[in-house]
């Protein structure tokens, strides 16, 4: 492996490789709202990623009352139940339209971030590991006859998941939306 591969290493990046962040740079997170090309697709893809990190914080949230007891369990089965089949679901229908519609359709417009787009790509099939994993952990919660350590168990599993999806989330926000905004992409 060498260390360009490792460096574009989902579980091992802290953010786009320096080689990325060239129209980023012409394009600030922090101005992004103000643009007037803002709007339409850039605001409903933030929209579509904020629904991703706010099921992982509600998850997250019950399963911590659940185990310090403030969260009936079966009610929390039922919600994780629907949260967990929604962000499997939701993720998996995100994924399959980045990687057939949107990223070639980028790509053609901003043939110099091809590496990006690739790499977006190896996350996504990283993702589908780390969601089976996740899908395992949810399984567990849902059967497990101790109900807070069940909670436990499930809320540590989903951190490192939530860990590389926040990653994967912010950095391809970080590519793509500076190139819609660049090319004014309804
Ligand atoms: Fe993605
Ligand atoms: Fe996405």
């Amino acid at each position: 492996m060498t260390d360009e591969i490792s460096d574009d290493d989902l579980t091992r990046r802290d953010g786009l490789p320096k080689g990325l962040v060239t129209l980023l740079e012409a394009f600030p997170r922090a101005e992004w709202g103000g643009d007037p090309r803002f709007g339409g697709l850039a605001a409903f893809w933030l929209d579509r990623h904020l629904a991703f990190r706010d099921l992982m914080a509600r998850m997250a949230d019950d399963a911590e009352a659940v185990a310090e007891g403030r969260m009936d369990p079966e009610a929390w089965r039922g919600r994780l139940a629907r949260m967990g089949n929604h962000l499997v679901q939701d993720l998996l229908g995100h994924h399959q339209i980045e990687d057939d519609a949107y990223f070639p359709q980028m790509q053609r417009l901003e043939p110099r971030l091809t590496r990006g787009f690739d790499l977006l790509e190896a996350d996504h099939h990283a993702l589908d590991g780390l969601l089976r994993g996740f899908v395992a952990g949810a399984n567990d919660a849902l059967t497990a006859t101790a109900a807070r350590e069940g909670a436990l168990r499930f809320h540590a599993g989903l951190a490192p998941f939530a860990r590389s999806l926040t990653r994967h989330l912010e950095d391809e926000e970080d590519l793509i939306i500076p190139v819609i905004l660049k090319h004014g992409m309804a």
